[in-house]
């Protein structure tokens, strides 16, 4: 059986130069889609997985993304004074509980695997999961909870794929896949970022991992890969032997919001299954076709 998995580590440390200049004061993580910034999706979807202990693997200037987490005890009174009850509450669910949030920063930007490796320490040695809150997705069973419940009957390793078109396999981890059955597929090799001609199939690992806390010695390796970093797919081929790892295809659709398109998408597909207002969009976004 395997162990239940209570913690989650995001990696928020990058600088989001894509989205200058609007990440130059604001970190990238919280400008919204919709009605929230991108990491309290990323959030609610863990604690909707029943992780109860969030860890942020920050860099310098990103301190805003706790702060977002932790209880804001002079607005909440400001807002009670003026009989906001409404807001006091989207303040208060947003607080995560005293002592279930930790944030460690990442010095070098050395790459995913090791933003990973520096939260090794608040992981300890239970099984964790890994959300990067730029992959956004729409989903009826919480896309990390589906991830989740696999590996409680495989264990190993875990990982959400996608198939994507053979022109994209260099922007992914691809799967080189040994056994494929429907949903789920298991793997004999990674490669990251790999050219078209050379991926090992078109499945793609999207961000949400379920790791073994082995991974951290070999991270600690500190061996470069692709882009001279330190590679989490390149961790988890080198201990494909020892711990297999098993592919879901979830159910849902992925958004990427660390592309500008994808960012847009996002927010038009958000907004749109949004249950205050979406009837309202529609008619909006018919308006703006029709003017094109
Ligand atoms: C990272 C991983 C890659 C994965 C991707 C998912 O790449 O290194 O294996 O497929 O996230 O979004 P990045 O997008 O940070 O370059």
């Amino acid at each position: 059986m395997a162990q239940p998995v209570r913690k989650a580590v995001f990696p928020v440390a990058g600088r989001g130069t894509r989205f200058l200049p609007a990440t130059k004061v604001i970190p990238k993580e919280m400008i919204p889609i919709v009605d929230k910034p991108v990491i309290q999706y990323a959030v609610e979807e863990a604690r909707a997985a029943g992780i109860e202990h969030f860890i942020f693997v920050i860099s310098n200037g990103k301190e805003a993304i706790a702060s977002h987490f932790e209880e804001h005890t002079e607005l909440e009174q400001t807002l009670e004074a003026l009989g906001k009850t409404a807001e006091v509450s989207l303040v208060r669910d947003v607080t995560l509980p005293h002592g279930s949030l930790n944030s460690v920063k990442q010095e070098e930007p050395l790459g995913l695997g090791h933003a990973v490796w520096c939260a090794r320490d608040l992981v300890g040695n239970q099984p964790f999961a890994v959300i990067l809150p730029d992959d956004m997705v729409l989903s009826k069973t919480p896309c990390l909870k589906q991830i989740l419940d696999i590996y409680a009957d495989v264990g190993g390793h875990v990982v959400a794929v996608e198939d994507v078109s053979r022109d994209k396999t260099n922007k992914y981890g691809i799967l080189d896949v040994t056994k494929d059955m429907g949903n789920l597929v298991r793997a004999r090799g990674l490669v990251e970022k790999p050219l078209p001609e050379n991926a090992p199939s078109t499945l793609a690992i999207i961000g949400r991992y379920v790791l073994d806390p082995m991974v951290f010695e070999v991270l600690g390796n500190h061996k470069r890969g692709t882009g001279d970093e330190i590679q989490l797919t390149d961790a988890l081929n080198s201990m494909i032997q020892k711990l297999p790892l098993h592919g879901l295809r979830f159910e849902g659709l992925r958004y990427d919001c660390g592309s500008q398109i994808g960012f847009v998408e996002a927010n038009v597909a958000f907004a749109l299954a949004h249950t205050e207002i979406s009837e309202s969009i529609k008619p909006l976004l018919r308006k703006l076709l029709n003017h094109k």
